[in-house]
């Protein structure tokens, strides 16, 4: 946690610092208002503790200007025994909270805690509100499926983007879900968007988040949703159907690793995992020019590919059982015979087709257990195997103004990948080549190989 204490005495700033030190905290001081906007505009800060009596500007003015410039730090006021309804006022203004002086330490500590925590469970609430989705466990004890959670295993730890191809239905939200849900920040929040969902200048300020009045019908301040996942996912869904010119934004945030609002002057770090999906062939959207290929290798460093359902009829009765129990009403189950015509359909629409088939089942069954006969595979407008957006987004020619440095081509993109996939996994392990091989899956020989082709230290 990193805090920034604004006040112009000195040995405040540094008794606050030594004690929240103690308490495992980073601490930067700032002696002014000046100087500490400057701090907040370049850095980020989990809260702040501002001093009400300052010199030049005071407390209450780097308040309004923190509000102003849409720093979202939290803010807890310090202030003097008579200045008690100022500080009153303050909080009234935004700020979290106040102490008046002398305080002890220890309170601090607690309430700046409980100020971040806050911070941190409105986001979630937000970003909940914001963004839909089921939260089902990834089932499935075919080989196929079990080989995919022993790689979400081996990345669940490490913060690599890593892209979710499949046909549509297969699970790739749901797989997406499962690398937030075994992570270290599992409690962080988990937030979807619909690349391809919305137009696309609304799109940048869903993502993005704007300021006040900085286009036509900017009503207030919004968060965008990079800055509401926190430290925990962001996940990209349709990539595919992006375009291009928020491909180039997007490749940004990927480069830089910060954002900043529609409107806004200061960066704001990005924190979250990125993980997109696509039901689309990425690669082949990058021959025909319709994904960039720079914004490609970034989001492809480790890839997951759902396998269609037809390819692994073995989960299909797990699958059924746990659907069916999910309706919370009488426990239905499947006939044998039931279960055999099931097992002989191709699923296009993989497992969304599965739960609509079996939604009719269970309309047309008489006594709970699922016949042949209340079975109809084709009457389903099975879940189609593209998706298409709501609505779709235009697609401009690439500004001029904004050309974006190529990586030069001197291995192949999928070289590129693949050093790029061994060098993040080697900063992972601390520079440990057994370990970053153990977590690619490949032999130590084969990266002592890949590292010094690749001239990596
Ligand atoms: N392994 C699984 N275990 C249980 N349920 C699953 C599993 N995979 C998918 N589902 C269910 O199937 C449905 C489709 O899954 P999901 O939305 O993740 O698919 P998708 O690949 O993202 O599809 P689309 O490309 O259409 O967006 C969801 O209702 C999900 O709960
Ligand atoms: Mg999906």
């Amino acid at each position: 946690m990193r805090v920034l204490v604004v006040d112009d005495e000195k040995n405040i700033r540094d008794s606050l610092g030594k004690y929240l030190g103690l308490e495992g905290m980073k601490t930067r001081g700032a002696e002014n208002g000046e100087a500490a906007l400057a701090m907040l505009e370049s850095e980020s800060f989990d809260a702040v503790i501002l001093d009400l009596r300052l010199p030049g500007m005071n407390g209450q003015e780097v308040l309004e200007q923190i509000e102003k410039r849409g720093i979202s730090s939290p803010v807890i006021m310090m202030s003097a025994h008579g200045e008690i309804p100022d500080a009153v006022r303050a909080l009234k203004r935004g700020a979290g909270d106040y102490l008046v002086k002398p305080f002890d330490p220890s309170e601090l500590a607690i309430k700046l805690r409980a100020l971040v925590e806050n911070r941190r469970r409105e986001n979630i609430v937000e970003a909940r509100k914001r963004t839909t989705g089921s939260e089902t466990m990834l089932l499935g004890q075919s080989p196929a499926m079990l080989g995919i959670s022993r790689d979400i295993d081996r990345i669940a730890c490490v913060d690599v983007t890593v892209l979710v191809t499949g046909e549509s239905g297969t699970g790739k939200e749901v797989a997406a879900r499962e690398i937030h849900a075994r992570g270290p920040n599992r409690d962080e929040p988990f937030v979807a968007v619909n690349m391809g969902g919305i137009h696309e200048g609304l799109m940048e300020s869903e993502l993005f988040g704007h300021e006040k009045g900085s286009f036509t019908g900017a009503m207030g301040r919004k968060t965008g949703l990079f800055e509401l996942a926190g430290g925990g996912v962001i996940f990209l869904d349709e990539i595919g159907e992006m375009s291009m010119p928020l491909q180039v934004k997007l490749l940004r945030v990927l480069q830089e690793r910060k954002i900043r609002r529609l409107g806004g002057i200061s960066d704001i770090p990005v924190k979250a995992r990125i993980i997109s999906a696509t039901n689309r062939d990425p690669e082949a959207m990058v021959r025909e020019g319709r994904l960039r290929g720079d914004l490609y290798y970034r989001l492809n460093v480790f890839r997951i590919v759902m396998p269609p359902l037809r390819e692994r009829k073995e989960d299909i009765p797990l699958l059924a059982g746990h659907l069916l129990s999910q309706s919370g009403r009488p426990r239905y189950t499947v006939a044998p015979r039931a279960m055999e015509k099931l097992m002989s359909w191709s699923f296009p629409g993989n497992i969304r087709e599965l739960e609509n088939i079996l939604e009719r089942a269970r309309i047309y069954c008489r006594d709970y257990v699922i016949q042949p006969e209340d079975i109809d595979l084709h009457g389903s407008p099975a879940a189609p195997v593209m998706s298409v957006p709501v609505v779709s987004a235009p697609v401009f020619p690439e500004p001029p103004s904004a050309p974006l440095p190529e990586e030069p081509p001197a291995v192949s993109p999928l070289d590129m990948v693949e050093k790029d996939a061994i060098t993040r996994a080697l900063a992972a392990c601390g520079g440990n080549r057994t370990k970053a091989a153990e977590l690619l899956g490949i032999s130590r020989r084969t990266i002592l190989n890949k590292i010094r082709i690749y001239g990596l230290k």
